[in-house]
């Protein structure tokens, strides 16, 4: 059976990841952050048939430890600061685990099981501001980052680029735009705006408050994603490859959309609150998949559409079994 070692597996991606990879015959391990809250530290994957292991990515000796132990075929590397406004509260936490962390992690990996594949959780963050002139982001566009989160995702981009081709090793980044589901975290634009509205319905909650609502998104489901991780790694070559859905929306025409689908009347229930803005703002990101359509054969089976309506009836299904 080969061995997949996940970084980040209690997360949205790790828990589906894991289901997949399961599926697909793997022995999945995984790392577990230690939780103040015991409930929550292994609340996406609890059910699953995986291995977890307590670890941290800044903790070098843990990762040694668990890599030592484990010897994997295949390291997803998926645990990180993955929020892109809390990144400018805490930038220097966020240099360290999304950056410094992983050239631990390939600098170990090298040491430790130096055949092993990796997998890098890139981000279309990392463009920044950048559009191509056809309205697009793909991997010739430059990228221009303009948030802490930002930058530290282009350097471990880097690093992995710098690692494969300097040591000729299997490592290869997917740049993932947004992606969502059931199970992303309820701080995050999609799912607090459908928990939130879901709740107004229910007459739990009287208001929603968002920050920007003007910036656009491609917004996919987490589950068509993780299948793409997987084909990335399978490819025969190591490469980055753009996932995305091609289509993007403005946060305030999604917000408009999950009000309009419940039937509630957006101004009496939604005001703008300034301490959800970041400094600076990434406008606009679509992102084109074509490469990954091609080579891979992968393409999403979700839309933003089909995407809401499975968030909004997983939150209904939630709140009458409290
Ligand atoms: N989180 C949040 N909360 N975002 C808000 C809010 C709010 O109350 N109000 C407006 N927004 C806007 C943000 O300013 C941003 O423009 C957009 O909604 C999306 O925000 P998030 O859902 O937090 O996602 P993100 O685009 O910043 O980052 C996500 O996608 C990246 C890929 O592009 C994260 O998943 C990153 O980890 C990922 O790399």
């Amino acid at each position: 059976m080969k061995k997949a070692l996940i970084t980040g597996i209690n997360g949205q991606d790790g828990s589906y990841l894991s289901e997949y990879l399961i599926k697909q015959g793997y022995q999945v391990h995984g790392i577990l952050r230690r939780h103040s809250v015991a409930e929550n530290q292994d609340v996406r994957i609890k059910d699953m048939d995986v291995k977890t292991y307590y670890g941290e990515l800044t903790d070098e000796i843990s990762l040694f430890k668990i890599l030592r132990k484990v010897k994997p075929d295949v390291i997803y590397n998926l645990a990180a600061m993955s929020h892109v406004g809390i990144s400018n509260e805490l930038p220097i936490f966020t240099v360290k685990t999304n950056s410094l962390a992983v050239m631990q992690l390939l600098e170990l990996a090298k040491e430790i099981c130096p055949e092993a594949k990796i997998y890098q959780a890139s981000s279309s963050e990392m463009f920044g501001n950048s559009i191509d002139k056809d309205g697009f982001q793909r991997l010739s566009t430059t990228m221009n980052p303009v948030s802490p989160y930002g930058c530290s995702k282009v350097m471990a981009y880097n690093l992995i680029r710098y690692y494969r081709n300097a040591y000729n090793k299997f490592y290869c980044n997917g740049i993932l735009f947004n992606h969502e589901s059931p199970r992303r975290g309820s701080n995050f634009v999609t799912n607090k705006v459908i928990k939130s509205i879901v709740m107004i319905k229910k007459n739990i909650i009287k208001k929603l408050e968002l920050g920007n609502l003007d910036s656009m998104r491609d917004w996919g489901h987490s589950k068509d994603y993780v299948r793409a991780m997987h084909l990335i790694v399978n490819h025969k070559k190591a490469d980055d490859f753009v996932i995305a859905t091609g289509e993007t929306r403005s946060v305030k025409d999604m917000v408009n959309y999950v009000f309009a689908k419940l039937s509630i009347p957006v101004k009496k229930h939604l005001s703008i609150n300034k301490k959800y803005f970041r400094p600076e703002e990434l406008k606009y990101l679509k992102g084109d998949c074509s490469k990954a359509k091609k080579i891979l054969k992968w393409k999403p089976k979700n839309n933003i559409k089909s995407l809401i309506k499975i968030m909004i009836d997983a939150e209904l299904k939630r709140l009458k079994n409290i």
